[in-house]
C-alpha cells in the first residue's frame, strides 16, 4: 500500500516492500496468503459489520476489474434517508483497495466514509489480486501486462467512474493515494471524469517525481529503464517472483542504500504506523503490476515531467502518437473549478515537497476557493493509508471537505 502507491516510484516504493516481503516469506515460504480467497468484502469488511457487494467493471480495452461497495455505516437502517453521495477509492501502485482496510475498523477510512453517511465504492486497478481477468487475454499472456499508468488513465478510472455514475446518478466524490493521484489528474487532464466528478481529495500527491529523494527509489529507476527489455520484457512484475528478487537483491548492493530498513528507505520516515498493520500490510501485499507501468513510472522519475509512455525510439513514438517525443499531460488543463483538496507530508519520500510545490504550481490558476492544501509536517507516504492518527488528522479534514457544498 503504502507505498506502494507510490509509484513510481515504483520501483521505489514497491521494492522496499518488496524487499520486506522476500524477508518475511522466506522464513514461510513463499506462497500468496489464502484466507482472503473470498474478496475484499469478506475479508476486510463484512467481518466488521458492513454491508458490502462485490461487483466487476469491463473496461473498454477488454479488463475486468473488482470493484467493493460499501452502501451504508454499520447497523444503519436500510433505505431511510435522502441519497447518498458516492466516494471512490483508488489505491496506488503495488497494492490493492485491500490497503484502505488493514487497520482496526474505526481507523479505515472507507469504513469512516460509510458511517459518516457516504456510499463508498473500492476501485482496484488491472493486475492486481482480484482484477486479473481480461474477455479474451489470460495473465500468463504476456500481452495481458502491455499497458503503464497511461491505460489506468484512459481505460480503468474511467470505467469506475462510468459505472458508480450510472448506478447512483450522482457526481462522485474521489479519493485517490500516491499513483491514485496521478492518474486521477492526468485524466482530468484530458477532459475525463470532469462531468461525472464532484471534487477530490489527493492524499500524497504523485505527479511530478524529479525531487523523489530516496537512494533506492533512484537508483531503481535508473535500473528500471535499462533492465526493462533484457530481463523483463513486456511482462508481469511479480514482486514475489524470483525475477524481482535478483533485481532487488542487486539493487541493495548499491552504495548507500539500505535494504535493511527499505519501508523507509523508499517511503520516507513513516511517524504513526501500527506495527501488527504493517504486518497484515506485508502478508497482503505487494501486488503485481506491469513492468511496463514501472518503466513509465521510472521515466516519469527521470524527465521531471508528465508524458505518455515513452517507445523511446523516435520511429515507435511516432507509429504510437504521430510525434517523435511522447505527447505530454498538462495539468494547467484540469478545469479550474473543480474543488480539490490536497495532502502532503513533510517527511515523505516519494512525494517531495518540492514536487509537491511543482504540483501546485501548474494548479496556480486553480480557483483559489475550489484547492485545499494540508500539510502534516511528521507524515510520510503509508502514514496516509496507514496511520494510527490518520482519522484525526487527515481523514476528518478530507469529511469536511466532501461536506462542503459545492455547486458542480
Ligand atoms: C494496532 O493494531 C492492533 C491489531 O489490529 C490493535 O489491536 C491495536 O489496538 C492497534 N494499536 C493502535 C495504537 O491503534
Ligand atoms: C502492446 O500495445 C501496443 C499499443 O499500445 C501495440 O502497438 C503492441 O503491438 C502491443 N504489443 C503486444 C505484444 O501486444
Ligand atoms: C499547459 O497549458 C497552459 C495553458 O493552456 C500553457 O500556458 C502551458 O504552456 C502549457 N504547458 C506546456 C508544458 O505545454
Amino acid at each position: 500500500m503504502l507505498m506502494g502507491f507510490v509509484a513510481f516510484t515504483l520501483s521505489l516504493l514497491l521494492l522496499p516492500f518488496i524487499l520486506l516481503h522476500q524477508v518475511h516469506a522466506s522464513s514461510h515460504g513463499t506462497n500468496y496468503v489464502t484466507t482472503n480467497v473470498d474478496g475484499i468484502c469478506t475479508s476486510s469488511v463484512i467481518i466488521h459489520g458492513y454491508k458490502c457487494q462485490e461487483l466487476v467493471v469491463t473496461t473498454k480495452d477488454g479488463y475486468i476489474l473488482s470493484l467493493q461497495r460499501i452502501p451504508e455505516g454499520r447497523g444503519e437502517v436500510s433505505g431511510t434517508r435522502t441519497k447518498k453521495q458516492p466516494v471512490i477509492l483508488q489505491h496506488g501502485v503495488l497494492v490493492d483497495g485491500m490497503t484502505w482496510l488493514l487497520n482496526p475498523p474505526e481507523e479505515d477510512l472507507p469504513l469512516i466514509l460509510a458511517d459518516n453517511g457516504f456510499d463508498v465504492w473500492i476501485a482496484n486497478t488491472r493486475g492486481t489480486r482480484y482484477s486479473r481477468r481480461h474477455i479474451s487475454l489470460d495473465p500468463s499472456n504476456p500481452a495481458f501486462w502491455n499497458w503503464s499508468w497511461d491505460e489506468l488513465v484512459a481505460y480503468d478510472l474511467p470505467a469506475v467512474f462510468d459505472y458508480v455514475f450510472k448506478q447512483t446518478s450522482q457526481k462522485i466524490h474521489y479519493v485517490g493515494h500516491s499513483l491514485g493521484t496521478l492518474i486521477a489528474l492526468a485524466s482530468l487532464s484530458e477532459g475525463k471524469l470532469v462531468k461525472e466528478v464532484k471534487s477530490a481529495a489527493l492524499l500524497s500527491p504523485i505527479a511530478y517525481l524529479s525531487h523523489m529523494n530516496t537512494a533506492l527509489g533512484v537508483v531503481a529507476a535508473k535500473t528500471f529503464v535499462a533492465e526493462f527489455t533484457t530481463l523483463f520484457g513486456l511482462a508481469e512484475f511479480n514482486p514475489r517472483g524470483l525475477h524481482v528478487h535478483a533485481l532487488l537483491h542487486s539493487l541493495c548492493a548499491y552504495p548507500g542504500i539500505d535494504c535493511y530498513d527499505l519501508l523507509t528507505s523508499l517511503t520516507g520516515k513513516n511517524c504513526c504506523l501500527n506495527s501488527s498493520t504493517v504486518d497484515l500490510f506485508l502478508r497482503n501485499e505487494p501486488q503485481s503490476t506491469s513492468t511496463k507501468n514501472l518503466v513509465h513510472l521510472s521515466q516519469t522519475v527521470r524527465d521531471g515531467f508528465l508524458s505518455k509512455f515513452n517507445y523511446v525510439k523516435p520511429s515507435y513514438n511516432y507509429m504510437h502518437y504521430g510525434e517523435v517525443f511522447p505527447p505530454i499531460y498538462n495539468l494547467s488543463n484540469i478545469p479550474h473549478d473543480i474543488p480539490l483538496f490536497i495532502s502532503y507530508g513533510g517527511k515523505d519520500a516519494l512525494s517531495d515537497v518540492h514536487d509537491v510545490g511543482n504540483l501546485l504550481d501548474s494548479l496556480k490558476f486553480h480557483d483559489v476557493d475550489k484547492l485545499s492544501v494540508q500539510f502534516i509536517k511528521d507524515y510520510a507516504h503509508a502514514d496516509y493509508i496507514m496511520g494510527i492518527n490518520a482519522r484525526d488528522i487527515v481523514y476528518n479534514v478530507v469529511l469536511s471537505f466532501f461536506n462542503q457544498t459545492f455547486d458542480r
